[in-house]
C-alpha cells in the first residue's frame, strides 16, 4: 500500500483560509485611525456608530483617563522590561492593586498583563491533585483553556463542566464529586458573572448556597459584569445584593468597562494572591502590566467610583436599546446585561449582517464559529454609557433597515 503525503502545512493553511472565503465565514479585521469611542473612524469607511466594543462606562477615551496614561509614559517610560519579581514591580501596579482591592472591599488583588494570563495563572496555581473544578460550559475560552493547562500541570486534579447555568445540573456534579474517593482536595465551582456571548446572568446566590452546602470556593470572572452590573458597577454579586466576600476569588479584566486599556486580576485572599506571586507561572514569566496602562486603569476605576451616574446611564441606554431593537423585527436573547446577542444561526449571514450595518454607518460584530457552536452564529450589540439615545435610535433604524432586506 503506498502512504498518502501529508499535505504540507502552506497547502493545508491555503486550503482552510480558501474554504473559509468561499463559504463567506472569513473575518476581516477592521481598521481604526482614532480613538475608542461611542463612534470611531474606520478605515476607508470614515465615522460610524460603535456598538460592538466593551467600552460600556465610556472611559476608553475619557480624558482624565488618557492623561494619566500619559503622565505615567513620562514618569515610568514606555516599559516595565522585567517580570514582576526580578525589577518589573512599580508603585504604580501596587497603586492599581490598592484601588482594586478598595473597589472590591477585597484583602488583595494581583494584576497580569490580561484576564486571560489571569485565568492561566489562577487554577494551575492554586489548584492540587485531588481538588475538583466544576465549570459552566459556557464560560469563556480563558475559563476553559486555563482549567485546560491546570490539569496538565497539575496530575490528578479532576475537572467537570455542567450544563449552562443549571442549578440542578451543578448540584447534580456537587453529589457526584461527594461520592467520589478520588475527590479529596478543594471543590472549586468556576463561572462567568456575565456570559460574554449570551448576555445573560449566572445565579450567584444559588451557587453560593450550593457552595456553602457542599464546602466549595466559587470563583467569578466577572469581566462583563464589572462597572455593568449592580448600582455601583461593583458587579454581578452586586446585582444580587451580595456582598463581594461571598465569591471567594473574582478574575477581571481591565480591557473593558475599567478603561479599556489592557491587563487582567485576582482578587481575593491575600494568602492566595501571596501564592500566586511565588508561585504563577504568567506572574513568574511574563512582563509586567505596562506602567501606563497601569496608571489609566487606576484613573479609570477612581472615575467609576466617584461617578457611579455612570452605570446608571449605561443601565439607562441598555434598556432604551433593548425596546428598540425588539421593535425592529429581530429576537433579542433577553436579560438587564449591555451584551445584546441576535441569534442569526449561520456564520456566513452574521459576517454578511454585519457587513450590511456598517453601510448604514453601523458597526456591529458578527460572530460565529469557532467564537461560538456551530449554528449558534450571532450579532452581538453592546451598549455603553457613552451613546446617546440619538445612537441607539440610529442603531435600530439600520437593523430595521436590515430586516426588511431579509
Ligand atoms: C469573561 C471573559 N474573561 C476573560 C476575557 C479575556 O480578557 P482579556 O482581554 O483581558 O484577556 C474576556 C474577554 O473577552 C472575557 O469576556
Amino acid at each position: 500500500m503506498t502512504a498518502v503525503a501529508a499535505p504540507s502545512f502552506s497547502s493545508r493553511t491555503q486550503t482552510i483560509l480558501s474554504t473559509l472565503a468561499e463559504t463567506g465565514q472569513l473575518k476581516r479585521l477592521q481598521t481604526i485611525e482614532g480613538p475608542m469611542d461611542r463612534t470611531v473612524r474606520l478605515q476607508g469607511r470614515g465615522e460610524v456608530l460603535c456598538f460592538c466594543s466593551n467600552n460600556y462606562l465610556g472611559l476608553a477615551n475619557h480624558p482624565e483617563v488618557v492623561e494619566a496614561g500619559v503622565a505615567g509614559l513620562r514618569k515610568y517610560g514606555a516599559g516595565t522590561a522585567s517580570v514582576r519579581f526580578i525589577c518589573g514591580n512599580f508603585d504604580c501596579h501596587a497603586a492599581l492593586e490598592a484601588r482594586l482591592c478598595a473597589f472590591y472591599g477585597c484583602e488583595a488583588a494581583y494584576t497580569f498583563t490580561s484576564c486571560w494570563n489571569a485565568n492561566e495563572a489562577i487554577f494551575a496555581t492554586l489548584c492540587e491533585a485531588g481538588d475538583l473544578i466544576i465549570s459552566d460550559e459556557l464560560n469563556h475560552a480563558s475559563i476553559i483553556d486555563g482549567i485546560r493547562l491546570a490539569g496538565v500541570i497539575k496530575k490528578g486534579l479532576l475537572r467537570t463542566v455542567y450544563k449552562h447555568n443549571d442549578i440542578a445540573a451543578l448540584r447534580a456534579k456537587l453529589e457526584d464529586a461527594r461520592k467520589n474517593p478520588e475527590v479529596t482536595g478543594t471543590i472549586w465551582v468556576v463561572t462567568d458573572g456575565v456570559f460574554s456571548m449570551e448576555g445573560d446572568i449566572a445565579d450567584l446566590p444559588s451557587m453560593r448556597a450550593l457552595c456553602d452546602e457542599f464546602n466549595a470556593l466559587l470563583v467569578v470572572d466577572d469581566s462583563h459584569g464589572t462597572g455593568v452590573m449592580g448600582a455601583t458597577g461593583r458587579g454581578t454579586h452586586e446585582h444580587f445584593g451580595m456582598p463581594a466576600s461571598a465569591i471567594d476569588y473574582f478574575t477581571g479584566t481591565l480591557g473593558k468597562a475599567l478603561g479599556g486599556g489592557a491587563g487582567g486580576y485576582i482578587v481575593g485572599s491575600a494568602r492566595a494572591i501571596a501564592l500566586l506571586t511565588q508561585r504563577g507561572r504568567p506572574t513568574l514569566f511574563s512582563n509586567a502590566l505596562p506602567c501606563t496602562i497601569a496608571c489609566s486603569a487606576e484613573k479609570a476605576i477612581e472615575v467609576l467610583m466617584r461617578e457611579p451616574e455612570r452605570v446608571q446611564r449605561l443601565r439607562d441606554n441598555v434598556a432604551v436599546a433593548r425596546e428598540g431593537i425588539r421593535g425592529t423585527g429581530f429576537t433579542v436573547l433577553e436579560s438587564s446585561t449591555a451584551i445584546c446577542p441576535v441569534i442569526v444561526h449561520d456564520t456566513a449571514k452574521a459576517i454578511a449582517m454585519s457587513k450590511r450595518l456598517l453601510d448604514f454607518g453601523v458597526f456591529v460584530i458578527g460572530f460565529g464559529f469557532p467564537v461560538v457552536a456551530e449554528g449558534h452564529a450571532r450579532l452581538r450589540i453592546q451598549i455603553s454609557a457613552a451613546h446617546t439615545t440619538e445612537d441607539i435610535a440610529s442603531l435600530c433604524a439600520a437593523l430595521k433597515r436590515l430586516k426588511s432586506e431579509s
